[in-house]
């Protein structure tokens, strides 16, 4: 059991007033997700370059493969390395798909400054007691907590859902009254992963339901929302990947101009992982395929990394619209 720690002495804020600020000027905070420190230097870079606040996102998986000290130091690391760039930069470190209270808690003690208690996949009674209890602890240290209400097609963390279950419209007003979440994460159509629709010849990807968002978003008024499974898996990386050994065919996205309506209304928070592990993959790939006699991993993390600051530095710039709200 590694010691308790607070996140206000890491230098990390919670969501809330990040929130509350995207919700009024029709703009997201982007979360995305890291497992090394490759990843971590790209995040803040970018956003340090684009002065946008960021959540820094760990999935169960990811804290156990980078291991929770270490991740408690690296996002301490963080935020002085944003500092000594001369940035104050608003710095959120997020428990994602947390799926039990035990890991909730424990993330809240080791210096997480939100959490995701993601009960969407129990029924609506199980979800919501299981959210209030994690609501119940981290608000007594201020931390935020995320909750999910309908469940989203495509792998989340370990759990894998077939079909995705768009959010009642008619339920989130109980739902954030009995539990006293922070945020809502949503499904209206995007899915987790690099496959996230199966089209047949000649279909074209589907539009997010935009008008269940607009019912959810009646009945909270201004309450943030939560996109999930939000990567473009942008096509050049997948073209990339493929022309360099892999093998993705049919690896398909939700559209920047869909993220970019959802990034303006209630939608405060989008989620992204997928992208970046695309960018990362390519940029290895070609760079290996093209010098075969390298073997020293700064030189081909180091085209990844320096990829995906400017994949950030554009998601910041052109999609999410933090850039400059720091
Ligand atoms: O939504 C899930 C995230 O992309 C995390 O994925 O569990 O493989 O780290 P992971
Ligand atoms: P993507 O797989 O679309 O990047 O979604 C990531 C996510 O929702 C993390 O919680
Ligand atoms: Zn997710």
């Amino acid at each position: 059991m590694s010691k308790t720690v607070s996140y206000k002495d890491l230098g990390l804020v919670n969501s809330r007033e990040l929130f509350r600020k995207a919700v009024s000027g029709g703009y997201a905070i982007p979360a995305y997700n890291f497992n090394n420190l490759e990843q971590l230097q790209a995040i803040i870079l970018a956003c340090v370059a684009t002065r946008s606040p960021v959540i820094l996102q760990v999935s169960k998986g990811a804290r156990s493969y980078a291991n929770e000290t270490m991740l408690r130091y690296m996002a301490l690391g963080s935020v002085e390395m944003a500092r000594e760039m001369g940035a104050e930069l608003p710095i959120v470190l997020h428990l994602d798909h947390g799926d039990s209270f035990e890991l909730c808690k424990s993330c809240v003690d080791s210096g997480f400054s939100s959490v995701m208690i993601d009960g969407s996949h129990l029924p609506y009674a199980e979800n919501v007691a299981l959210t209030r209890q994690v609501v119940e602890y981290a608000h007594q240290f201020d931390v935020s907590v995320e909750g999910e209400l309908g469940v989203l097609a495509g792998i989340e963390d370990e759990v894998v859902a077939e079909k995705s279950t768009y959010t009642q419209p008619d339920e989130v007003e109980d739902f954030v009254e009995k539990t006293g979440v922070d945020s809502l994460a949503i499904s209206i159509g995007t899915s987790h992963g690099a496959f996230k629709f199966k089209l047949k010849a000649g279909e074209s990807v589907p539009p997010l339901r935009f008008d269940i968002l607009e019912e959810i978003e009646k009945r909270i008024p201004g309450f943030p929302i939560v996109l999930h499974g939000a990567s473009s898996v942008v096509p050049a990386y997948v073209a990339l990947i493929n022309q360099y050994g892999g093998k993705m065919e049919g690896a398909i996205g939700v559209s920047e101009d869909q993220l970019r309506r959802a990034a303006k209304s209630a939608v405060c928070k989008i989620n992204i992982d997928s992208d970046g592990r695309l960018a990362v993959t390519a940029k290895i790939r070609e760079f290996l395929a093209n010098n075969p006699g390298e073997f020293d991993p700064r030189k081909y993390l180091g085209v990844a990394r320096s990829e995906l600051v400017e994949l950030i530095k554009h998601k910041n710039e052109a999609v999410v619209g933090s850039a400059g709200k720091a």
